[in-house]
């Protein structure tokens, strides 16, 4: 087992292999949080410490001892109401409008297995490999009961975060913010990483100190967004990728969140992740609840490297689900940015054709199939084939390409409305836009009120004919704009309407899965605009930046790996000079970095010249076989694009037999000087033999003192290294 409680001194301990993470209900009722790190075998309630604080107020119940206060004190869930003047997880209005809240312990109980979350995506475990312990708190002015979820897999040193709240006073309440999850540190200096960007230019690391003040990532996008990941990176100040204690916090949602992180008046650390407060607001009447979405904890002694194979295993093997959750992706072509939108089932019979003679997998029609959609101006919400412009049905058209040896997949967009449709013009009240104003378009389409049953249920039916219709195996869905016009006619209180359109959004997905269990579904929304944990619960993997230039992908890959594993990160080969930044590099660079992610191409493969085919060819053959190892091996940062001469990452399988290392040499320059790259997660004592040239090298000096690089001739050269362990 891995949770222990302590009935005394009502202290709980999670231990999982590596780290341990304690809290005490004290003598009040209050819980405390007393250690979150590296294993530890005491109880830790030692390290409170307590003082008269100056304009830190008591809990009235303290009596005369001005040295306790919940303004100074570690917490397991603070909540506005208890005299904590930092950022809380819970704020309340009661009925009389006041913000009162205080929560003190009444129960826990302990359950093999990890809990679920009803209607929200969740990290999942067998029986044996996880536990759960809800703890039971209550309010009892307002009657508000929490339900405090923790679900542990020790072997992967994860412990999850939910919360549950349930009216049960006879007043309705008003959930005005909720937090999944909190981290106090007593002691310690951080820095915090989080990941910022935009459009086409997704999760940027950025890595700053935590001083006084709070620091915030936050969207009011409806979406994660492509402007900060939902996810956090305290690491202390000395760690890196190898050394160092750092703490890991995901949110699995994806929709509007808010992190935050505050150096309090008496250098205390706090993090807070979970919904956003801004637009939410969630009235609970008498004997209703609402549920939390869920925060992956994970804790590394080791550095960041450490904490980025522990996500990686557990977005893996206990988020990602469905067939192709362990199996190798086909290698696919998209017709994005070989067609855009110009198109008729020739087109894409030839792109077939092209496919299959170079060995790819699966074709994806991507935009421009239905209702009347020559540009992005017209036709969402109409999800019937264009046969006219397509010269075909689908089905003949999937067949043909069936009948040439690939699969076929789609594209789809089923949360918008273009005002040029015939769903907008048959149910304009349909589209999200506040009673009396005109709604703000993005790439001039509206968002539909997914939030509501019935629009969802006719999207679901139109898509389900479409796919009934062909042999479809891929879907790509899409998400292109951000919300803004937040307003739906169906609820009673505005301010649940975007939680209820991500509920929404899940709902519809968790059908779609059910009903065709076996398409791979690929999420994207302009790229990554919603890269997150929950959107990884229904598609294994998510087109991760409509950035195709193979430079530019080396940092928003390297931001990416921190969390999500190398499985869920789409990625293809484009044409030169790029779309979108027009930077020309080789197609050998473009195919490296593209196998850092689910590996496929982005191009007209009719333009392609004779020996570029054969480089293709070559590169779909070494992607199968490196397709476990990418998919399934431990991911190592070698260097940082973002301050190194070269960008190099490597994957190395399990058992440390075999790794790929992919080198990118970033600026030539003059003279250039020798860069040498220092490999990881080898065995320091095994031979390795390169298998192109044969060469014989022992890992240890692999790892201490690296392989040089050849001097490059051109910007961007790169490198793949195939090591298969010789000798043990
Ligand atoms: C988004 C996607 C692209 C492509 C277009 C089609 O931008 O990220 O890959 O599918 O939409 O309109």
């Amino acid at each position: 087992m891995a949770i222990y409680f302590n009935s005394s001194k009502r202290i709980f301990t999670i231990q999982t292999k590596h780290t341990t993470y304690q809290f005490q209900a004290d003598a009040y009722g209050f819980l405390l949080h007393l250690y979150y790190g590296p294993k530890v075998e005491d109880e830790m309630d030692y390290i409170l410490t307590f003082a008269d604080r100056g304009f830190s107020g008591n809990p009235n119940d303290v009596g005369a001892d001005r040295t306790y206060s919940m303004d100074a004190l570690p917490q397991e869930f603070p909540c506005m109401g208890t005299g904590d003047y930092r950022s809380i997880a819970l704020a309340v209005r009661d009925s009389n409008g006041a913000y009162s809240c205080d929560l003190r312990y009444e129960g826990y109980r302990i359950l093999e297995g990890k809990y679920a979350l009803e209607g929200l995506p969740a990290v999942y475990a067998d029986p044996g490999e996880a536990w759960t312990l809800e703890v039971y708190l209550r309010d009892p002015v307002t009657g508000l009961k929490a339900v405090l979820l923790y679900g542990v897999l020790p072997e992967l040193d994860i412990i999850t975060r939910s919360v549950r709240v349930k009216n049960e006073g006879t007043e309705e309440i008003c959930i005005e913010k909720i937090s999944s999850a909190c981290l106090d540190f007593l002691s310690g200096d951080y820095d915090l990483i989080t990941f910022y960007g935009r459009h086409a230019m997704e999760r940027n690391m950025q890595r700053v100190p935590v001083e006084h003040g709070v620091q915030m990532i936050q969207s009011r996008r409806g979406a994660s967004s492509h402007q900060y990941n939902p996810a956090m990176i305290l690491a202390e100040r000395n760690a890196c990728e190898e050394f160092g204690t750092c703490y890991g916090m995901v949110f699995v949602y994806s929709g509007n969140f808010r992190g935050e992180v505050e150096k309090d008046q008496f250098n205390q650390t706090r993090a807070v992740l979970g919904l956003s407060r801004e637009m939410f607001h969630y009235p609970l009447l008498p004997g209703e609840a609402f549920t939390a979405p869920e925060v992956i904890l994970t804790c590394s002694g080791q550095g960041l490297q450490e904490l980025s194979h522990q996500y990686h295993r557990c977005i893996r093997k206990h988020l990602c689900r469905g067939k192709y959750r362990d199996q190798v992706r086909p290698v696919l072509v998209n017709s994005w940015e070989a067609a855009y939108f110009h198109f008729d089932c020739h087109t894409i019979l030839k792109l077939a054709e092209e496919a299959a003679a170079l060995g790819m997998e699966m074709v994806v029609l991507d935009d421009g199939w239905f209702g009347r959609r020559d540009d992005d101006n017209s036709g969402l919400g109409d999800w019937k084939v264009n046969e006219e412009k397509l010269g075909c049905t689908l089905g003949e058209l999937a067949q043909k390409i069936n009948e040439k040896g690939l699969k076929f997949g789609l594209w789809i967009e089923p949360e918008m409305v273009s005002e040029d449709s015939d769903l907008y013009r048959a149910h304009p009240d349909w589209a999200m836009s506040i009673p009396g104003r005109k709604p703000v378009r993005a790439r001039n389409q509206l968002v539909l009120d997914f939030s509501r049953e019935d629009v969802r249920a006719e999207v679901f039916g139109q898509i389900c004919r479409v796919l009934d219709s062909a042999n479809i195996e891929y879907i790509k869905w899409d998400m292109n704009r951000s919300l803004f016009d937040v307003y739906s006619p169906c609820v009673k209180d505005q301010g649940t309407v975007l939680h209820k359109y991500i509920l929404g959004v899940y709902d519809f997905l968790e059908k779609l899965m059910a009903r065709y269990p076996d398409i791979l579904i690929e999420g994207c929304s302009g790229g990554g605009g919603r890269f997150d944990a929950g959107m990884l619960y229904y598609t294994p993997q998510i087109w991760c930046s409509d950035n195709t230039d193979a430079i530019d992908r080396l940092s928003i890959q390297y931001g990416t790996s921190f969390v999500y594993p190398s499985s869920t990160v789409g990625a293809h080969v484009s044409a030169v000079p790029n779309h979108q930044t027009g930077r020309i590099t080789s197609l050998r660079t473009r195919g490296v970095v593209a196998m850092a992610g689910t590996f496929g191409y982005e191009l007209d493969l009719g333009k392609l010249a004779e020996e570029e085919k054969e480089i293709v060819k070559e590169q779909i053959r070494c992607f199968h076989q490196y397709a476990p190892l990418v998919q399934q091996g431990d991911y190592y940062r070698l260097t940082d694009p973002g301050k190194d001469e070269a960008a190099a990452w490597m994957f190395v399988s399990e058992d440390q037999r075999e790794a790929l290392v992919n080198i990118v040499r970033l600026a030539n320059h003059g003279n250039m000087t020798a860069v040498y790259v220092r490999l990881k997660g080898l065995k320091p004592e095994a031979l390795y033999e390169d298998t192109d040239c044969g060469k014989l090298t022992r890992g240890s000096a692999l790892m201490k003192a690296g392989i040089p690089l050849p001097l490059a001739n051109m910007d961007y050269q790169s490198y793949q290294i195939h090591l298969v362990l010789r000798q043990d």
